[in-house]
């Protein structure tokens, strides 16, 4: 079977972005790779190290969010980003592979150093990308499902593994180059119309969302500013539900389209029949979050195991890192 590796920073709970994202592949594909989800602790250090009170009730949550939507701790390894010191020791050893350069001039260290109004980054901030290899390869994954703000750090760890085996390898793979695996709808907007829905641009509906705070949020998303009356023919391109319908919606996306211009349904009723269709998809993974909710020490038990499973794999791998490298003596 082949190996699937991915996961989230454990900053808070996770929302419909990560879902289309990210989420809805790891389920379809649990049942065909060998799949492992990581509760990145570490990473969410690198911007809520001032805050390790919330990072430690976001493993749990991250980990329930993860639960909730379907998949099955009996086929699935969650485990612990800090439980695993393989992924710590490779980290290392990459980081002697990078250019400080390359790090810089990655867009998405970029994008995200501004959205926290870092200007003078931190060792650990600039290097997560670096670190973030470690976590894909310490298992050997195959395969990462990510969104595509994730491209530039795939592509980072498969020059880091390239040149791993360049220089280490002699003519063997040691270090498989991971692929990435993105989604049909792999960046979902914000409700406020900005380009990505984020957990730190407060414009997210939360997987964890009641139906109230759904059709709430649905209710101030931004729409066609033009569009005052219900006889004022909208414009849906430039509408932040009707780009939601054709995710969520996506049987009566064309149809809301033509109603939207030639102004036969009103914004009202177009956001009611979206809220709807949210907690339709959010209503089972509701009862399942109920569950663990409830059964706290059963999350805590998937992890530790996940958590065992992992380390082993990673001692292995690291013991071939150092062979390949010729320090074990
Ligand atoms: N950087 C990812 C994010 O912000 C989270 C992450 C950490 C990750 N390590 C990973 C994703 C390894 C895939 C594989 O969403
Ligand atoms: Fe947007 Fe729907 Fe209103 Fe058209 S009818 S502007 S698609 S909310």
């Amino acid at each position: 079977m082949k190996r699937i590796l991915t996961g989230d920073r454990t900053t808070g709970n996770l929302h419909l972005g990560h879902y289309v994202g990210s989420l809805q592949n790891r389920v379809k594909l649990q049942d065909d790779y060998d799949t492992f989800i990581l509760l990145a602790d570490i990473q969410a250090l690198t911007t809520h190290f001032e805050r390790p009170e919330l990072i430690n009730s976001s493993i749990y949550d991250v980990a329930i969010d993860n639960l909730s939507v379907g998949l099955d701790p009996n086929k699935v390894t969650i485990f612990q980003q800090s439980k695993i010191p393989s992924i710590a020791e490779l980290t290392i050893f990459y980081s002697m592979l990078v250019s400080v350069n390359s790090l810089r001039h990655n867009p998405t260290i970029k994008t995200e150093a501004k959205q926290y109004g870092y200007d003078d980054l931190s060792y650990g901030f600039l290097g997560y990308p670096v670190s973030q290899t470690a976590d894909i390869t310490f298992c050997k994954a195959d395969l990462v499902p990510v969104g595509d703000d994730q491209i530039p750090h795939i592509e980072q760890s498969r020059k880091i593994a390239r040149r791993f085996n360049d220089l280490y390898g002699k003519g063997e793979i040691i270090i498989k180059e991971p692929e990435i695996l993105l989604s049909e709808n792999s960046r979902l907007m914000g409700l406020d119309g900005n380009a990505k829905m984020g957990k730190s641009l407060g414009n997210a509906i939360y997987l964890s969302d009641s139906i109230e705070e759904v059709n709430k949020k649905v209710r101030a998303a931004k729409t066609d500013i033009n569009r005052i009356k219900v006889s004022d023919k909208g414009n849906p391109d430039i509408c932040t539900v009707s780009k939601y319908h054709k995710v969520f919606n996506e049987g009566e996306y064309k149809n809301i389209c033509d109603m939207c211009k030639n102004a036969s349904i009103g914004c009202v009723s177009c956001k009611k029949i979206l809220g709807d269709k949210i907690n339709n998809l959010l209503e089972p993974f509701r009862e399942k979050r109920n569950y663990y909710e409830n059964h706290k020490s059963e999350v805590k038990e998937i992890i530790i195991s996940g958590s065992e499973k992992a380390n082993k794999i990673g001692n292995e791998t690291v013991k071939e890192v150092k062979s390949a490298m010729n320090i074990l003596i």
